[in-house]
């Protein structure tokens, strides 16, 4: 059977786009009165709010209405597994904590994928503008700008963007070992609060790599996508190829990556 066409495929991300930035401009529109919402508790510290809520509401719709065959799995709502048939994987607010906080670095996130393999994805950056997205074989762009992964090749010039396991601190020993091998032989290192935007950092040259030890599928898979088609490499810590299901995610310009998991296992450099 012949897969979809770059035509579909970009159909796809028109949809994904015009949804992720009318979900923008409601988080944007919310913002203002951010002081007042009340947070919901997930988990102990972790928080969503009617904005994360409405923005995923407004993303169904979409689809809904433009289209109905695609299923919604979405972070608030549900919908099934991100790996059978045609999915819209979505994040309507990735960086909630930066929201609520009024840190400017959070998102929405929409991948199209086709049994587990991502077709379309983007990622609107809500509040320094600028919409990130990606079609299989087409490319990565922001906004009309192409992008491309960083050129950096050693270590001691590398920055790297990471996530801290802060939902599940069974890991925090495992992680803070890996933080403690990267901290004297990198040139720094940040924890920005969105994953799928520090994956659009590692595809437009900002971060040289990026780790995290556990994230969802809606947090990775638009962000795949684009680091992928920025000519960057994504995987799990064993170094196979990361697909659109939650687990640890490795992703760099490529030229780094060997290096990255090497330091990461803690095999001898
Ligand atoms: C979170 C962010 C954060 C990452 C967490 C995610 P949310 O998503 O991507 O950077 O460290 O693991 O859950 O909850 O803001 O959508
Ligand atoms: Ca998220
Ligand atoms: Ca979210």
């Amino acid at each position: 059977m012949t897969g979809p066409t770059s035509h579909q495929r970009q159909a796809w991300r028109d949809i994904a786009a015009d949804a992720a930035s009318q979900a923008g401009a409601f988080i944007r529109e919310e913002s203002a009165s951010r002081e007042t919402l009340v947070w919901e508790e997930k988990s102990a510290t972790d928080f969503v709010s009617r904005v994360d809520l409405g923005a995923e509401e407004i993303i169904r719709h979409h689809f809904a209405a433009l289209a109905p065959e695609i299923r919604v799995v979405g972070e608030e709502l549900g919908g099934g597994n991100t790996t059978d048939g045609l999915v819209a994987i979505v994040d309507p607010l990735d960086g909630t904590t930066n929201f609520l906080h009024g840190f400017p670095n959070y998102g929405v996130s929409i991948c199209i994928a086709l049994d587990g393999e991502p077709q379309a994805g983007v990622v609107y950056d809500v509040a320094r503008g600028g919409l990130y997205h990606a079609t299989l074989g087409g490319g990565a762009f922001v906004d009309q700008k192409r992008l491309h992964v960083s050129t950096v090749t050693t270590p001691a010039r590398a920055l790297i963007g990471t996530g801290l396991p802060f939902k599940d601190v069974t890991r925090a020993d495992e992680y803070l070992r890996m933080l403690r091998r990267l901290m004297p032989v990198v040139s720094g290192m940040r924890r920005a609060g969105s994953a799928a935007l520090d994956l659009c950092d590692v595809a437009n040259g900002r971060f040289d790599a990026f780790w995290e030890l556990w994230l969802n599928p809606w947090d990775l898979a638009a962000g795949i996508l684009l680091v992928r088609e920025a000519g960057g490499r994504v995987t799990d810590l064993e170094g196979r190829d990361a697909g659109v299901v939650g687990g640890t995610i490795v992703a760099s310009n490529g030229v780094l990556h060997d290096w990255f998991l090497d330091i990461l296992n803690d095999r001898n450099q």
